[in-house]
């Protein structure tokens, strides 16, 4: 296709966009939890050096083979490894891991959907009740969830990467901010919220260990939608005039912010809900407490508020998850979308029916997996267990193989494109770039510690979720 590649129209609308894909899910439940039960301060410090010395290193990486090649991540990978079959695997990978990671996303989003049309309709007691949410996985409004869901992810991408993207983008993350900087105001002045900032942030040095460590790079990496080909992508609509170190500067900071406010917010309201709970018993899945511990502390503020101002509160924080996941699943459906109109020559209407069409597929075989038809609930065993179709699909491709796309990228850039070369589309838009620290040290990690690092991590997670041998537990 010889049409002109769409960009981005600002340098802010494309911040918003990547910082809007990096806000997600993970940021808003999982952190906090993670966080509190893990060293608390001690964690907190850990996990920002990780995103500063590790994650922006890869994400600059991701970003200027993007905006390079002009292309998706697999054409991205046939322009600096032409015709190397090697090579182009770590293309497809970071084309079919977003796609397989949206599928399960699209299923987690709409049941956010589904939990706040019923909080809305004034059903906030019976969403509170632990039993509600096994009966609305396995319901048949999931169905209508996934297809608003879609509905609405269909319009924002098919309006294209300014009219669309940035559009939606600009719309739901300042929404979001404030929301969440309200919903702080609010739980801060709870009883015992002091109890929950102790918990969240004093520091506990005894609680880190090789696993928490490892546990905080990890979610890191997640965090900032590394290992997607997101950052290839949006790279590729990335702007010559804008600067990629600062950029990717931004979205970190804007992250990792999120990530701490949240906390500010998760921690006390739990804690001005049950004083006496040890953060240690909480679970750290993103998913249950979301959907079954958070309600029950929302329906407890109806002694304080009232019903109606219950109701409101648990609203607003399932809106501002919404977008939060929103902005997320459109960034990673962006991808193989985008992998379709450059490879086939397609057009982004057609592009986003294929796409569409075998997500809405997928997503639906992951819906039918909690129990609704058992060929999905139990599809494979490994690790120990009997692990349904969504179960594999998280263990694959949101656990395994995020680090070891990580570690391709690296390679990539570092010993197939040449160095010099990756500097200069580094330096464009940023003229205190050359000469300057972060360029040493960019060079220096990029192709020593942190490739390094990664695979050792995908390593650790192929033994332990697929063989049962945990690796760290074992040396140290
Ligand atoms: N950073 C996102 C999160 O925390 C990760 C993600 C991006 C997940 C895009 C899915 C799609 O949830």
């Amino acid at each position: 296709m010889t049409t002109q590649r769409e960009e981005f129209g600002s340098r802010i609308g494309f911040i918003l966009a990547a910082a809007g894909s990096a806000v997600g899910i993970g940021n808003l439940v999982g952190f906090p939890v993670n966080a509190a039960k893990n060293g608390g301060g001690a964690f907190l410090l850990i996990y920002a050096i990780f995103v500063f010395t590790v994650c922006l290193p890869v994400m600059m990486a991701e970003l200027a083979a993007g905006r390079k090649s002009n292309k998706n991540p697999l054409g991205a990978y046939q322009y600096f490894a032409p015709n190397q079959k090697l090579w182009s695997i770590g293309g497809w990978l970071s084309l079919i891991t977003p796609f397989m990671i949206a599928v399960f996303y699209a299923v987690i989003t709409l049941w956010v959907l589904g939990y706040l049309v019923a909080i809305i309709s004034g059903d906030l007691n019976l969403v509170a009740n632990p039993d509600y949410f096994g009966k609305f996985i396995n319901s048949s409004k999931v169905f209508l969830y996934l297809a608003i869901i879609t509905g609405i992810v269909w319009y924002i991408l098919q309006s294209g990467i300014k009219e669309g993207i940035e559009k939606g983008a600009k719309f739901m993350m300042p929404t979001l901010f404030i929301m969440l900087v309200a919903l702080v105001a609010f739980v801060l002045t709870q009883d015992n919220a002091a109890a929950g900032l102790h918990f969240y942030l004093v520091p506990d040095a005894s609680k880190i260990t090789p696993a928490v460590v490892n546990g905080a790079l990890g979610q890191a990496f997640f965090s900032l939608s590394l290992g997607m080909g997101i950052m290839i992508t949006y790279g590729s609509y990335m702007s010559r005039h804008n600067s990629i170190p600062g950029s990717a500067k931004m979205i970190a900071i804007c992250d990792t912010g999120v990530a701490f406010t949240a906390g500010l917010m998760i921690l006390p309201a739990i804690f001005s809900f049950n004083p006496d709970i040890n953060p240690e018993e909480l679970s750290s899945s993103s998913v249950s407490l979301i959907f079954t511990f958070l309600p029950k502390i929302f329906l407890a503020l109806e002694s304080s508020i009232g019903y109606i101002g219950a109701s409101f509160i648990a609203a607003s924080f399932f809106l501002l998850v919404l977008f939060a996941a929103l902005t997320s699943l459109v960034s990673i459906i962006e991808v193989p979308v985008s992998g379709v109109m450059d490879q086939l020559g397609k057009t982004r209407k057609q592009a986003l029916t294929i796409i569409g069409g075998g997500m809405i597929l997928l997503s639906v075989f992951c819906a039918l997996s909690f129990g609704l038809v058992s060929f999905f609930t139990e599809f494979a065993i490994y690790g120990g267990g009997i692990k349904s179709f969504f179960d594999l699909i998280i263990d694959v491709f949101y656990e395994t193989i995020l680090p070891l796309n990580g570690f391709l990228i690296c390679m990539l850039v570092s010993y197939r494109w040449k160095r010099s070369e990756m500097h200069k589309e580094l330096e464009k838009g940023d003229d205190n770039f050359h000469g300057s620290f972060t360029e040493r040290y960019v060079d220096f990690s990029l192709s020593t510690f942190i490739p390094v690092i990664l695979f050792l991590i995908f390593l650790n997670t192929v033994a332990l979720k697929f063989f049962s041998f945990d690796v760290i537990a074992e040396l140290f």
